[in-house]
């Protein structure tokens, strides 16, 4: 991902786009989750295609009227993911609590600093830019903070808690404590950057929440797609 901002005409390349060919493409692989699946790929962030697939998926699978918690939406990549899946079942929220200052484990702040200079924008603006490209604006509630500065006053019940904010052992942990309360017995929690790999220095947190928490009997129907832990609480 490059520094520079990008030019009109590329967002307008961009936006046409993903309007016509792509979503006809995931289309016909992923049938109507496919138009998100699109739509996600153009915005900036770190998931895969075949994670992506299975988070969408997730999310769909939710009873009606599921609530979502996002910790860590960065520009929406994923969210555009979970939102879109729940305007397809036509219930539902995604509660997406960051910063949006590109602030993080020290590892992962160059990174997030170099995606937020290609626009001018404040990331919570560029956010909200792309829920409203994508039509989802209505199915998303923003909360901009940290989720340690957000959990005090936090009391939904949750369907689905996907964590993906600061990667560091000590925040990764901080956040899995604040809402897995909240997650229902039966609840999806979705770890971003779990997969069996050597990590920088400070950058393992969600790894080890997976390999000591995120472990049977408190948790069934544990997998990975790609560098995703998906698991059920099980009480
Ligand atoms: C890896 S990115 C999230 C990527 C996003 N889920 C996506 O698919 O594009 C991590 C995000 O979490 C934010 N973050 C860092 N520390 C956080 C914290 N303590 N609470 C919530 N979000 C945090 C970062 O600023 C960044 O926007």
């Amino acid at each position: 991902m490059g520094a520079s901002p990008d030019s009109l005409l590329t967002r307008l390349n961009r936006r046409l786009h993903s309007y016509t060919l792509l979503p006809l493409s995931f289309r016909l692989r992923y049938g109507k989750l496919g138009k998100y699946l699109a739509y996600s790929c153009y915005v900036p962030g770190w998931m895969f295609e075949h994670n992506s697939v299975a988070l969408a998926q997730a999310a769909y699978d939710l009873a009606d009227d599921a609530t979502i918690l996002e910790i860590g939406s960065f520009v929406g990549k994923s969210a555009i993911l979970l939102a879109g899946a729940r305007k397809l079942r036509g219930s539902g929220k995604v509660h997406c609590v960051d910063p949006f200052d590109a602030s993080g484990d020290p590892f992962s702040v160059p990174f997030y600093q170099r995606v937020a200079k290609r626009r001018q924008m404040p990331l919570i603006d560029w956010f909200k830019e792309n829920m409203r490209w994508c039509g989802l604006t209505d199915w998303v509630e923003v909360y901009q903070g940290t989720a340690l500065e957000i959990s005090p006053s936090w009391s939904l019940p949750l369907d689905m808690l996907c964590l993906d904010g600061d990667q560091s052992p000590l925040g990764a942990r901080a956040a899995y404590d604040a809402y897995i309360p909240f997650l229902k017995t039966g609840g999806i929690i979705t770890l971003k950057n779990t997969s069996d790999r050597v990590y920088d220095e400070g950058h393992d947190g969600n790894r080890r929440l997976a390999v000591e928490t995120i472990v049977e009997p408190q948790y069934t129907d544990i997998r990975s797609v790609n560098d995703m832990t998906f698991a059920r609480k099980a009480f």
